[in-house]
């Protein structure tokens, strides 16, 4: 009876803490053998003709990302793949990033659809590496501010292509496990650190444990935002430990949109306000994703009047199958009842479909 009851209590007790949310870090699983290869080595030949690898890994960042994602998670020892070799479904396949598919040399092969980023695409033949990454500030003009699409020689302590960008990595996590937030000790949100950010330089967020194969309106990552104000103009370094901190790294002019009181280009980080038509953004919606003043946990509303609009609310951080890598199709956004009702642009900016 007795051992019954521990049982009953026991099965409780795990029912309680599969419905916690999950807190303990994501981070790499499984047997060494899986990823590491102590000589690339095996009967006195190479195993891998192109390794060795960094860190005894087999293969590098490409090699190991590359496949066609089917679920799964960082709890079950998953690979979020960000490159297929065939075409992706775009919102079912693919990831919160989306899919370098598009852009890829071997795959849609089209510049604007993605970034161009080295051993997977050729130099993007529309923004050329000598005018560097649109927004760029004329002092930065140099290494991965100007292409991810070549080896970056001026600083290469820091990385080039997929490096460029996730200059942090640190797949064994070993930070905090408690508090559900990925920051510096995690090595940053996806691993990702830049400038903009002022000190730690560096994004926080809170990683969905399927990196968004599937999403609701409460399953999805959260996003550190940072309110700009009415006065935010060029020169300043310090834009906090956000995800548009961290585009303007290499995008930092994109961050100079307003002129004394109106905006001049689309803001990012700007609150969304609490009146007119953007109060009735109220649902969370993973197409167009808001960045919030502080992190908590993973929540299914937005607050008009708190959250905010970022670089994500409207693109893709790797790639999709729509110009300029956004989230969705921008030409099928018709004023007026035009078509698309709802979704995009109209997320936000509820109103100017009727
Ligand atoms: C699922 C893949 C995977 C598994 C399993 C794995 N590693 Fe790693 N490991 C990596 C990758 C990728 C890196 C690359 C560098 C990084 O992210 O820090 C790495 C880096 C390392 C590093 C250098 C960086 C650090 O964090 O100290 C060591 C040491 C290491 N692994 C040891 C191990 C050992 C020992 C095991 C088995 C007990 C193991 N790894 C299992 C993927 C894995
Ligand atoms: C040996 C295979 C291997 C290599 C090499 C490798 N990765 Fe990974 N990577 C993994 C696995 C497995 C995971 C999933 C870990 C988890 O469950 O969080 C992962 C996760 C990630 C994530 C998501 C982290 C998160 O918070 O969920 C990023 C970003 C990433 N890798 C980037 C890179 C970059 C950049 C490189 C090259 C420097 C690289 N990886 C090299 C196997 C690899
Ligand atoms: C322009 C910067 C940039 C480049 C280049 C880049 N990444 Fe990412 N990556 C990001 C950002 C930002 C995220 C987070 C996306 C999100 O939350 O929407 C991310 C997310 C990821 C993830 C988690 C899955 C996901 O979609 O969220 C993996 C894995 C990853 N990157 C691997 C890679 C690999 C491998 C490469 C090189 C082929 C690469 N990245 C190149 C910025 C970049
Ligand atoms: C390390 C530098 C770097 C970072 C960080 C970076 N970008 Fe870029 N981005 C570039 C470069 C270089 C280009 C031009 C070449 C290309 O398209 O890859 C570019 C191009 C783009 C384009 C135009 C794509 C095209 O070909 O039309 C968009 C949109 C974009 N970036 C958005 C973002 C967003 C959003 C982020 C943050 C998640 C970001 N970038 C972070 C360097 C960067
Ligand atoms: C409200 C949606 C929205 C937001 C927010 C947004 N963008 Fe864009 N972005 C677009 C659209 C739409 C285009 C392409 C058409 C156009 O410019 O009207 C574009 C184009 C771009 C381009 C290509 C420019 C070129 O010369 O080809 C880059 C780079 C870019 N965005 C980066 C960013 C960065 C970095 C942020 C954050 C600071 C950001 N965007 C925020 C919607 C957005
Ligand atoms: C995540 C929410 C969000 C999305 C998605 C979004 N916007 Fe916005 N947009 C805003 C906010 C917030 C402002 C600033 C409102 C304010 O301060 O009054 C704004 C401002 C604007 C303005 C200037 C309005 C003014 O009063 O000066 C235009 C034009 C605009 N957006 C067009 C677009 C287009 C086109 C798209 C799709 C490519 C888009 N927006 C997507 C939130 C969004």
């Amino acid at each position: 009876m007795r051992q019954l009851k521990r049982v009953f209590l026991l099965l409780i007790c795990m029912g309680i803490i599969s419905f916690l949310p999950n807190l303990v870090r994501a981070a790499v699983n499984g047997p060494c053998v899986n990823c590491h290869i102590m000589h690339n080595s095996q009967n006195g030949g190479d195993v891998d003709a192109g390794g060795p690898y960094g860190h005894l890994t087999k293969g590098n960042c490409i090699g190991c990302h590359t496949g066609t994602n089917s679920g799964g998670g960082t709890s079950t020892g998953t690979i979020p793949y960000v490159y297929s070799t065939t075409e992706p479904e775009y919102g079912t396949t693919t990831l919160a990033g989306g899919n370098f598919y598009w852009v890829a040399d071997n795959g849609g092969n089209n510049d604007t659809k993605g970034h161009n980023v080295l051993g997977l695409s050729g130099q993007d033949q529309e923004i050329l590496d000598s005018e560097g990454a649109p927004g760029v500030w004329a002092n930065c003009a140099e290494s991965c501010h100007m292409t991810l699409a070549a080896e970056q020689t001026v600083y290469p302590e820091l990385g080039s292509g997929c490096e460029g960008c996730h200059l942090a990595v640190k797949h064994h996590k070993s930070g905090s496990t408690t508090e559900g937030i990925a920051d510096e000790e995690d090595g940053w949100f996806r691993f990702c650190s830049g400038h903009m950010s002022g000190g730690g330089h560096g994004v926080e967020g809170i990683e969905d444990d399927d990196w968004q194969y599937e999403t609701a309106s409460d399953n999805h990552n959260e996003y550190l935002g940072n309110a700009v104000n009415a006065t935010t103009t060029a020169g300043f370094y310090n834009l906090g430990n956000t995800m548009t901190a961290y585009c303007c790294g290499c995008h930092g002019g994109f961050h100079v949109q307003d002129d004394s009181g109106s905006w001049i280009r689309h803001p990012s980080d700007a609150i969304i306000p609490d009146s007119g038509e953007y109060a009735a953004y109220t649902t969370y919606s993973p197409e167009a994703p808001v960045a919030r003043p502080s992190l908590t946990t993973v929540s299914s509303t937005v607050t008009p009047g708190t959250d905010m609009v970022m670089c994500l609310s409207c693109h893709r951080a790797h790639g999709s199958p729509y110009d300029d890598m956004l989230r969705w199709d921008y030409d099928g956004q018709v004023a007026g009842g035009g078509g698309d009702d709802g979704t995009g642009c109209f997320t936000c900016h509820t109103t100017k479909d009727d």
